[in-house]
């Protein structure tokens, strides 16, 4: 086989053999095949695209090249549940202590941020002492003994991805689905679920901005998972504004907190149970959405959740006082309010620039060595449909240094929108894939 005929016979638009892309992905991986080569076939992709086999092919080879977690000494069906990434979206760190609480197995490997999107391990880390570093037997051992466990990607989670993620970051060919498809579900199959719930997001601050991109990359995700072996489900849902109040890790894992205590924000609550309802579906613990979601807001009102928060931060070295005292969580020196210049509606806020914000205060990376002040970040007080007065405080800005606070608040003012007239929120679930097909929620 030769690296030369691969890529002029996906140039020429014809489709690849499993053997010939198991060949360029292991060849590749090793170092045998060089970056340019495999540059020329990325673009060659980009163009011809990839049927659902062939991309069925290379998501199985990327996964296989590196560690494959085994979680088969862990009882019951481990569903894991995964984001395509979002503005203030911590719904992980909601999800997963509801489920375990519910008694489903939660054995979970998440990714850090970058850019504008927040990582559910950096919100981790904002927990003074929290450790996003377990051996495979201690990971395993805690799912086993307390039902969860939350960790960061190991450094050899398939490395074939990481490898050719690098390459279509500088040749312009991130953004195509089968290659978006594949990577993500790569690092999942590696991860060792049985089942996969996936949240794809839409809107302003998503991956996918228009509804029919997040549609068809949910269906290409829902296709790979199936043909993998594990059942698979995709909900689309709503980030044209940052999902729930606080965008920065520890103002983040504040309202987490608050959530799991009853008084989080509404649309974060709602994203959660219905995502968790899924999982606890693909586990086989309910056959409804609404009996799932009774069952884990159940967990709230008993305190269950709440619990399985605290025992999980104490499992991984975490100060669980944080749960009561948020004094304990790393504070900004700084607290600047935004207030409206006129009265009015909110109409919109775009979720990027929100993001952007609390990336200029030190909140996220600009590149995969930024390192992150845990205590920065947007608080917004009003979300899309909320009245305004004149005066009032729409967002509070949390910094440790004043020079960046100017361009932060630059963002958030233009980030708001604001109508003269009421406005109607948008639906936050949008669409369910799964292998059936597609319908609305
Ligand atoms: N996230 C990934 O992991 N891979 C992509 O290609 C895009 C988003």
């Amino acid at each position: 086989m030769r690296i030369y005929d691969i890529i002029a016979k996906k140039r020429d638009g014809f489709t690849l053999s499993k053997e010939e892309i198991e060949y360029f992905v292991s060849g590749f991986t090793k170092g045998e095949i060089p970056d340019y080569q495999i540059a020329a076939l990325l673009m060659a992709v980009y163009f011809s695209g990839m049927n659902e086999e062939e991309t069925l092919y290379l998501t199985m080879a990327m996964a296989n090249s590196g560690d494959l977690l085994d979680l088969s000494r862990i009882s019951g069906i481990k569903v894991d549940k995964h984001s395509t990434g979002g503005v203030g979206d911590k719904t992980s760190l909601v999800i997963a202590p509801m489920v375990a609480a519910a008694g489903i197995p939660v054995a979970k490997m998440s990714g850090r941020g970058l850019g504008h999107t927040g990582g559910t391990i950096d919100k981790l880390e904002s927990i003074p002492g929290f450790s996003v570093v377990l051996s495979e037997e201690q990971f395993i051992e805690n799912v086993n003994r307390i039902k969860i466990a939350l960790v960061g990607q190991t450094a050899n989670l398939a490395p074939a991805d990481k490898k050719l993620y690098a390459l279509r970051d500088v040749t312009a060919t991130i953004d195509n689905m089968s290659l978006i498809a594949s990577s993500i579900m790569s690092k999942k199959l590696a991860s060792g679920a049985d089942a996969i719930v996936l949240d794809v997001k839409t809107g302003s601050g998503a991956f996918m901005q228009s509804e029919d991109n997040a549609i068809c990359l949910a269906r290409q995700m829902v296709s790979i998972g199936t043909g993998a072996g594990k059942n698979t489900i995709a909900v689309v849902t709503n980030m044209d504004e940052p999902l729930g109040n606080a965008v920065g890790n520890a103002l983040e894992i504040q309202e987490v907190i608050d959530t799991l205590n009853g008084n989080g924000p509404k649309d974060l609550l709602e994203v959660s149970l219905v995502l968790g309802a899924f999982m606890l579906i693909l586990a086989g613990k309910t056959d409804t959405v609404e009996e799932g979601i009774g069952i884990l807001e159940g967990t709230i009102a008993d305190g269950s959740a709440k619990t399985k928060f605290k025992e999980l931060i104490e499992a991984q070295g975490g100060n669980s006082d944080i749960l009561d005292n948020s004094g304990l969580l790393p504070k900004a020196n700084i607290i600047m309010t935004i207030t409206a210049d006129a009265e009015g509606f909110v109409g919109s806020i775009d979720a990027k620039t929100i993001g952007k914000a609390s990336l200029v205060l030190g909140g996220g990376r600009e590149t995969k060595e930024s390192s992150i002040d845990y205590s920065v970040g947007v608080v917004l007080k009003k979300k899309v449909g909320d009245r305004v007065e004149s005066g009032e405080c729409v967002a509070l800005l949390y910094a440790n240094e004043p020079d960046r606070l100017k361009q932060a608040e630059e963002l958030v003012r233009e980030a708001y929108v604001f109508s003269d007239k009421p406005v109607q929120r948008q639906k936050l679930i949008k669409w369910i894939v799964s292998k059936e097909g597609i319908s609305k929620y």
